[in-house]
This record gives C-alpha cells, structure tokens and sequence, in this order.
C-alpha cells in the first residue's frame, strides 16, 4: 500500500493548474448511459473513482476509448448492454447508484447492488429510491439487491425532495431526461456539480430548465445526440489548494476554476487573514503570516460552506490564533481526521456535531492513518507545517478523488514524496 513521507515545515509558491471534477464527472459518466451515439468527455480526472466508475460503465458493455494523457473519455454504445451492477463495484464506492437512474430510463430494468454505508457516514438512498419509484420505477430488494423495473418506460411527475441530497437529485435529472412527459423537482440541490450534469444533458438536446432557485424542469426526450463536452474544474480541489497557500503562508496562483463559484470559502479564507486576487478562472492566494480564528463554520448544501473542505479547513484553524468552531451539519461522522490530527498535536474536543479548535498549534511529524478522501488531504497540509517527517499511510483514499496531488504540490515547494 502506498505511504506519503513528508517533510514539514515547507512554503509553497508558484502555479497550479487543478484537474477536472471528479463529483460532476461521475454523474455525466453515469449520464452517458442514456446515450445510444457517442459521447466525448474532456477534462476528466485520472483518479480512483472514475476509475470505478469506467470499469462499470465496461461492465456494462460500453466500450471506452481513453486518451494518452487519461483525461480525454470517448463512450460508445454496444448492442448488447448489462443493466446489472454488481457489489463487487457498489462496495468500492457508493456513488455507482446514480447509475441506476440512467439504467431504467433507457433500458426499462436493473437489477443493483444496495450500497453499504462508508467511512463519513450511513449513506442511506431512500431519496433515490422514492423519487424514482414517483417516475415509475418498480422495485424489490432481495438479498442485498434492488430488482428494479420500468417496463413501459419511466413517466414524469412532480417531486419534492423531502432533504436536500446531491445524489439524489443527479439520479432524478438523470432518469427524468428521457421520461415521457414533464417532471418537476423540487428542493433540489444544486451543487455547480448538479449544474455541469444539466448543462451536459442539454448540451446533448435534453430539455431541462431551472425554474427556481432549487426547482427544476425536465421534459423528457426520446433520445440524445452525439456531443463533446468539457467538464468543470474541481471546486474542491482548488479549495484544497487554496488551504495549502493560507497554511504555508505561501502564495499560489491557482487554475482552472471560475473563483465566484467558490466564493463562500474565499470568503472564509479572507476572514483568516489570506488576501485573495480573482482573475478570470484562477485565484491567486497569498497566506498570511499570523492565520485569524473564526468563531464558527457551519457546513452546508451549496452555496454554503462544503463538507468536503470541513477537514482541510479544521487543518487551517488548528494554527490559528484563538478558538474556532465547525459544525458538521451533513455527514453524521466526519470527524476521522481529528484523532490523526492530535497526533501531530493538535488541540480539538468533539461534543455532538461541533469540533473545538483550540488553535496556536505547533505541529510535530509522525505516522498518520488516512481514513477517507478529503480527511487524507488534510494530513497533507498538516504534515506540510509540521516540523520534522510525517508518514501518511493509506493514500489509496486520496488517490480516490486527487490526481497527481504530490507531483502539483512537490512543484511548489513541498517536500513530499510517494513509497510504494
Ligand atoms: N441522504 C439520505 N438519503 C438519501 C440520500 C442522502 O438520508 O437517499 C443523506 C446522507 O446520508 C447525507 C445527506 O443526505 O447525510 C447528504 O447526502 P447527499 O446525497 O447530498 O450526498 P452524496 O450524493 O452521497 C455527494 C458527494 C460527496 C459530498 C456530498 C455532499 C459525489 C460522488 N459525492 O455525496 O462527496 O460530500 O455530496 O456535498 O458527488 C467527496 O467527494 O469526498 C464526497 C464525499
């Protein structure tokens, strides 16, 4: 399994260019499904879960075309599709269930694995499985598996999401595409994520219209055309890039990304001293050299604060000035970080939901355990300010959702190293 050997304390400087989105490149892959032409996907992460996420589409019996360089995606159509999708990929990662939105759409029936809880959290899919049930899908679970079916087609009906949930509302958009008929969704979520899939679904000549801030309207079509699409930069990413600035108290000029797309967090950095410049598609951040506490960070569905930076920014505030608080308001357990944190001396208390961070931090190096995607990463940045040598084990959960992380950050400064 590989490690990560970082040696802290380390200041960046320099450019990053960040990678496409792994969370709106899923949900187009899984789009693709309602495609019988081919379809071009540019600016797609070499990473683990879209990894995943081809091997099931290959599974599937789509053929797959991948450019020298990875991030280039052709899919095409074959004559004899599976609408199966096994536990052997669902177990891997949870996300493969916006598949089933696309496999019953287009092919009438599936039969899916039920997900399994993860790390963060339980993870349930009742928001998935009612809303597609409001579209007409039939559905039995047996033995670990959803029997799904829809054999006249699925038919559009108004919904209302009774929470908000990014997956849910991509499976629903997904299926409603090539629905007969008009389906209305309410309380939506509306990731820029959620916004890449509608743009990429009209793009291909659906008929979908937001109609208010969390309302959308989708008019079925009978079928999609052929296109080439280009998927957004990784808001996360650069969030995370950002972070690695402000820690460091580097600077870095970051790529790829409309910055008015991640303003809550650029908002949040300013607040604890970083000075930020916007240009067009890239931000460059300058750390500052005393990090300010911030009484209280709440996550939030977009456009609030995103629980997937919650990690990298309790990072942050570990070596701010005075106490902060995050409340974690979407994932009942994402707090794994903390304890590898307090390792490197961290002073955090948990009570419910809230962590504490006393802040004034003095980081020392030693060996850490990665437990997911974005709680890995803060490991990173941590172990970038940490004096002396941390060893990060586990990195396949970072390799989950970041492309090439040590080889962007090893150019800016950090002395980070991978050991197989
Ligand atoms: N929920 C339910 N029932 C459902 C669906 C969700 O109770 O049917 C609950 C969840 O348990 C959670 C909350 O609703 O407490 C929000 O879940 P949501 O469905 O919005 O999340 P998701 O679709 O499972 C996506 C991202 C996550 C990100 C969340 C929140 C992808 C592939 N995953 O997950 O990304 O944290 O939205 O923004 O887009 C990551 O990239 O590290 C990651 C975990």
């Amino acid at each position: 399994m590989d490690k990560f050997v970082i040696k802290g304390p380390s200041k960046i400087k320099g450019d990053i260019r960040i990678s496409g989105s792994k969370n709106a490149a899923l949900p187009i892959l899984a789009a693709t499904l309602l495609f019988s032409k081919p379809v071009e996907l540019k600016n797609v992460p070499n990473v683990r879960d879209i990894q995943t996420m081809l091997n099931l589409l290959r599974f599937f019996k789509k053929k797959i075309k991948i450019s020298k360089n990875k991030n280039t995606i052709k899919i095409y159509n074959s004559k004899k599709i599976r609408t199966y999708l096994p536990y052997s990929i669902s177990k891997t990662m949870r996300g493969s269930i916006i598949c089933l939105g696309g496999l019953v759409s287009k092919y009438g029936k599936a039969i899916s694995a039920y997900p399994g809880g993860c790390a963060i959290g339980t993870r349930p899919i009742n928001y998935h499985l009612d809303a597609l049930k409001k579209l007409g899908m039939k559905y039995e679970i047996k033995k670990g598996y959803i029997y799904a079916t829809a054999k006249n087609g699925l038919k559009g009906n108004n919904i209302k999401f009774k929470k908000i949930s990014v997956g849910a509302t991509e499976n629903s958009i997904i299926a409603a595409s090539l629905a007969k008929g008009k389906t209305i969704l309410k309380n939506c979520a509306i990731e820029p994520e959620i916004k890449d899939l509608t743009k990429f679904l009209s793009s291909a000549g659906a008929n979908i219209k937001w109609i208010g801030k969390r309302t959308v309207q989708i008019i079925g079509v009978q079928k999609l055309r052929s296109i080439n699409y280009t998927v957004m930069g990784d808001r996360i990413e650069t969030g995370t890039m950002a972070i690695a600035a402000a820690i460091t108290g580097g600077t870095l000029k970051i790529k790829g990304l409309d910055p008015k797309i991640i303003n809550t967090e650029l908002e949040l950095l300013k607040k604890t001293g970083s000075i930020i410049k916007y240009g067009k598609n890239e931000i460059k951040i300058f750390g500052a050299k005393k990090i300010k506490n911030i009484k209280l960070i709440k996550t939030k569905e977009y456009p609030g604060f995103p629980t997937d930076l919650q990690a990298q920014f309790m990072t942050l505030l570990c070596k701010a000035e005075g106490r902060s608080v995050i409340a974690e308001n979407i994932f009942e357990n994402r707090f794994m970080h903390v304890l590898e944190l307090q390792r490197l001396g961290a002073k955090i208390l948990l009570k419910n939901n809230k962590a504490i961070i006393e802040g004034n931090s003095k980081f020392e190096g030693a060996e850490l355990m990665s437990s997911d995607l974005r709680a890995s990463v803060a490991l990173v940045l941590a172990a970038m300010v940490a004096k002396g040598t941390s060893i990060i084990h586990r990195v396949y959960h970072l390799d989950r959702g970041y492309e090439k992380i040590e080889d962007k950050l090893r150019k800016v400064g950090a002395r980070i190293k991978r050991v197989s």
